[in-house]
């Protein structure tokens, strides 16, 4: 008799379990813990009546189409979840926020084409972040900043060109990172610099010309298949990119590795050839060359100019550029530095005359140019009749004008509120002032007016 309540109530309990359990999905309580089976069921969405108390949940390969807020609220015990081989396309934003004890989550062959920053926002315990054979473009820059315990990152099999690297440099726990078959053009230097317990890196089958040195790369065992790795080795995967093999490469070049598969797409006297069987010293690079420059310049004062200088070598030189006085030239509110050499001078004042250095350098060498620029200097027309006054371009009267203008106040530019206000400086703010010339006749000499303001961002007189 006894026996027989026990089994009854055993089976009220399993009806009641029954109960919370989604059509369709099976149910393992696995005591204390609950384990939701919903794989291969056809479901459309996320079933709304899981069990919030489940430890693990697999809804892999149904045809959910998107994850709503709702989806995964409240399930705070929730460990691993799969929804591998749905139709995902969407993830609400703080879809999986309260997952607060997610170990694993895995979202690989689906449809995302972005990840946002908030996505993954507060996943703070995630070991296993696998979303490969997606769609994904864009990751947006913060979208990993949570993950700082992530040890496995796959994103393989996507369109990526670029994934948030600073965040992948702060993953100190890292041992997998699966980037293969992207379209990734650049590895920041530095990046795996404090992942000390990397020992997987796959970037097969990329847009890389090169790779960033770094002291991990030391211990790297280069494979072109998966083979058995000791702890200690490092496996690093990088067939299948277009590799410029000049001396930046050298370091890689030095590398033991197992079986070779790489080759090098460029520069053209080795494209083609097997990466490890170009001889270290045919990995050259060429010191710059200038090709073209800006010859002596001639301008008027205030005018724009500029100077330009083109380089050749191999690594692409880098451009800089020196003022007569000395200083490395940087963009201001008056100069403008491009990468492809050219230096824009936006309004030249006298003060530029002189010789500006174009300097080229790359890891091979330097190679420097002096342009010759001379600024013409305008006529100061200060005093043609009797009645006017000028106001004198030098002093700073107009900036002290326009700070009192900025305070609220109406000034004249010859400084003399109350005056005869020739010219009125209204409306003044830290980047805009209406300026007012109430000449009440045509003033017989007068060609043109030119401003002159402060420019305080970079101590400059900046005239128009
Ligand atoms: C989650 O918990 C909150 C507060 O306990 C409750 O209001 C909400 O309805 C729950 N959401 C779901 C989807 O269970
Ligand atoms: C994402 O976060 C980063 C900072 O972590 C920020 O720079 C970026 O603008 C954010 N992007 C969007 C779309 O909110
Ligand atoms: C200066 O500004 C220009 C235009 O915004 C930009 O293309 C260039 O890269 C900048 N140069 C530097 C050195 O930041
Ligand atoms: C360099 O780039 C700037 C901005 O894109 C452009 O205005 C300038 O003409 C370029 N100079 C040369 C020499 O191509
Ligand atoms: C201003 O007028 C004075 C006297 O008429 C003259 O000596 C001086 O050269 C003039 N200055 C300018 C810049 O024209
Ligand atoms: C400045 O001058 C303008 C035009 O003369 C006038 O409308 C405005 O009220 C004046 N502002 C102050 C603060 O005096
Ligand atoms: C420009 O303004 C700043 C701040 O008011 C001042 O320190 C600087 O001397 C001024 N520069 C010139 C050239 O007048």
């Amino acid at each position: 008799m006894e026996r027989l309540l026990l089994c009854l109530m055993l089976v009220v309990a399993m009806a009641v379990r029954a109960q919370i359990c989604p059509k369709r999905c099976v149910c393992q309580i696995l005591s204390p813990n609950l384990a939701t089976l919903c794989a291969k069921k056809g479901l459309l969405f996320v079933p709304p009546n899981i069990d919030r108390h489940t430890v693990e949940l697999r809804l892999a390969d149904n045809f959910v189409t998107s994850v709503k807020r709702k989806d995964f609220a409240n399930m705070t015990r929730l460990v691993d979840l799969t929804l591998s081989r749905n139709t995902i396309s969407f993830i609400s934003s703080h879809a999986f926020t309260d997952l607060e004890n997610l170990r694993a989550l895995h979202l690989n062959s689906n449809r995302l084409t972005r990840i946002g920053n908030d996505t993954f926002s507060g996943m703070s315990k995630l070991h296993h972040l696998i979303l490969n054979n997606n769609q994904l473009l864009v990751i947006h820059q913060g979208a990993f900043n949570d993950l700082l315990a992530l040890e496995e990152l796959d994103l393989s099999y996507n369109n990526l060109d670029s994934i948030p690297w600073e965040a992948i440099q702060r993953m100190t726990s890292l041992h997998t990172l699966s980037l293969d078959h992207n379209m990734l053009d650049y590895i920041p230097e530095g990046t795996f610099s404090l992942l000390q317990k990397l020992n997987r890196l796959d970037v097969t089958s990329n847009k890389l010309q090169k790779l960033p040195p770094d002291p991990l790369f030391q211990r790297a065992q280069v494979l072109a298949t998966s083979g058995i790795l000791s702890s200690t080795t490092f496996a690093l995967s990088f067939g299948g990119n277009p590799l410029h093999c000049n001396c930046e490469l050298l370091w890689l070049r030095r590398l033991s590795r197992e079986d070779d598969l790489e080759t090098c797409a460029s520069p053209p006297l080795l494209a083609g050839r097997y990466f490890w069987s170009v001889p270290e010293e045919e990995f050259l690079c060429e010191p710059p060359l200038i090709t073209r420059y800006s010859h002596d310049i001639r301008v008027l004062e205030g005018q724009h100019v500029a100077l330009r200088c083109k380089a050749r070598g191999d690594p692409d030189p880098a451009i800089h550029w020196i003022s007569p006085d000395g200083k490395l030239v940087s963009n201001t509110s008056r100069t403008l530095v491009y990468t492809n050499g050219t230096l824009d001078i936006l309004i030249s004042t006298v003060k530029d005359t002189g010789s500006f250095t174009c300097i080229s350098s790359n890891p091979a060498g330097e190679a420097h140019q002096t342009v010759e620029l001379l600024i013409i200097k305008l006529p100061h027309i200060s005093n043609n009749t009797n009645s006017i006054q000028e106001p004198d371009p030098g002093s700073s009267d107009i900036s002290t004008s326009a700070r009192a203008g900025a305070a609220g106040s109406n000034a004249t530019a010859d400084g003399k509120p109350g005056g005869d206000k020739r010219v009125v400086i209204a409306e003044a703010t830290s980047s805009t002032a209406l300026i007012k010339f109430n000449f009440q006749r045509n003033i017989p000499g007068i060609r043109m007016f030119q401003i002159q303001y402060n420019g305080s961002q970079d101590d400059s007189l900046v005239y128009r």
